[in-house]
């Protein structure tokens, strides 16, 4: 199928690796430019060069998208997006007990208001071109919170819930907003997190990583070719009457009939 896609700009936060690099490659394949930013320039820049390997257009911006100064580089780069897909590393695993004030200011200013003040210096220029895109990846917290992830459960629903509304004032100009609930996939994070769990029950991490398969009725992790390719359909030209609404990708894990 073709989405519709070739010579659309694409902002992709987060992208040297994991999630966000799954969409970057699914967009930059359907022709669209894309720009990528991640902190660490070498991963970035391998990743730039592979998708740049396929003819594509792509532009590396070195960044901590979570910081003013960070946004500013990555909207210099592509200030334009027909697509934005809002991405950052997640908030570390702990206790309510333990998290100081600041661990949640990180956790909202990382995964709340960093995609809320990319939407606001985008949404509007899609507005008034009557074409935009834009894919928040959060987590499957966002529908049930997960116990060692009180940080992210908070961050992430308040994204949700601050977006909703948004994407009905922006429907009738073909601009749609849409959440990607990732379920497990494997990536770095997911593979630190197994360890992490590993070492606090001392045991190997192999165990932890069959105990989780186990509960995935997939039998299996999500991989980020799979997540890349959901966001590049929400992003097509067939998707305008999608939004506003919250895809879960965990295999069949959560276990709600609708
Ligand atoms: N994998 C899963 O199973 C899963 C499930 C639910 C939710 N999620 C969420 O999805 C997001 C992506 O996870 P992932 O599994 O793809 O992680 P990953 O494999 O560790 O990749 C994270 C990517 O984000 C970049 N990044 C992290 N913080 C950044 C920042 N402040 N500014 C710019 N780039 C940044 C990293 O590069 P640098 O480190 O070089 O900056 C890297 O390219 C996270 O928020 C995670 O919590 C993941």
């Amino acid at each position: 199928m073709d989405l519709g896609l070739k010579g659309r700009k694409a902002i992709v936060c987060a992208a040297s690796k994991g999630l966000g690099k799954g969409c970057a490659e699914a967009l930059a394949r359907e022709g669209v430019d894309v720009t990528i930013c991640a902190r660490g320039a070498d991963a970035l820049n391998a990743t730039a060069k592979a998708i740049a390997a396929t003819g594509a257009k792509v532009t590396p911006v070195v960044c901590d998208v979570t910081t003013e100064a960070g946004r500013k580089a990555l909207l210099a780069a592509c200030p334009n997006p027909d697509i934005l897909i809002t991405n950052a590393g997640g908030p570390p695993p702990g206790d309510f007990k333990n998290f100081t004030l600041d661990d949640w200011r990180k956790a909202v200013e990382g995964n709340m208001i960093t995609p809320i003040a990319l939407i606001h210096a985008t949404v509007y220029g899609m507005v008034e071109r009557g074409f935009g895109r834009i894919v928040n990846i959060t987590s499957q917290t966002v529908k049930a919170p997960i116990a060692s992830l009180e940080l992210s459960n908070g961050a992430r629903l308040g994204l949700t819930g601050a977006v909703a509304v948004l994407a009905r004032k922006v429907a009738g100009r073909n601009v749609t907003i849409n959440g990607i609930l990732p379920g497990p996939f494997a990536t770095d994070r997911l593979l630190t997190n197994n360890q992490r769990a590993a070492e606090v029950r001392k045991v190997p991490v192999s165990v932890v990583d069959a105990e989780r398969l186990a509960s995935i009725p997939a039998g299996r992790y999500g991989t980020p070719a799979e997540l890349g390719a959901a966001v590049a359909f929400l992003c097509s030209a067939h998707a305008g009457f999608i939004t506003g609404q919250n895809l879960l990708m965990d295999g069949g894990g959560f276990p709600a009939a609708v």
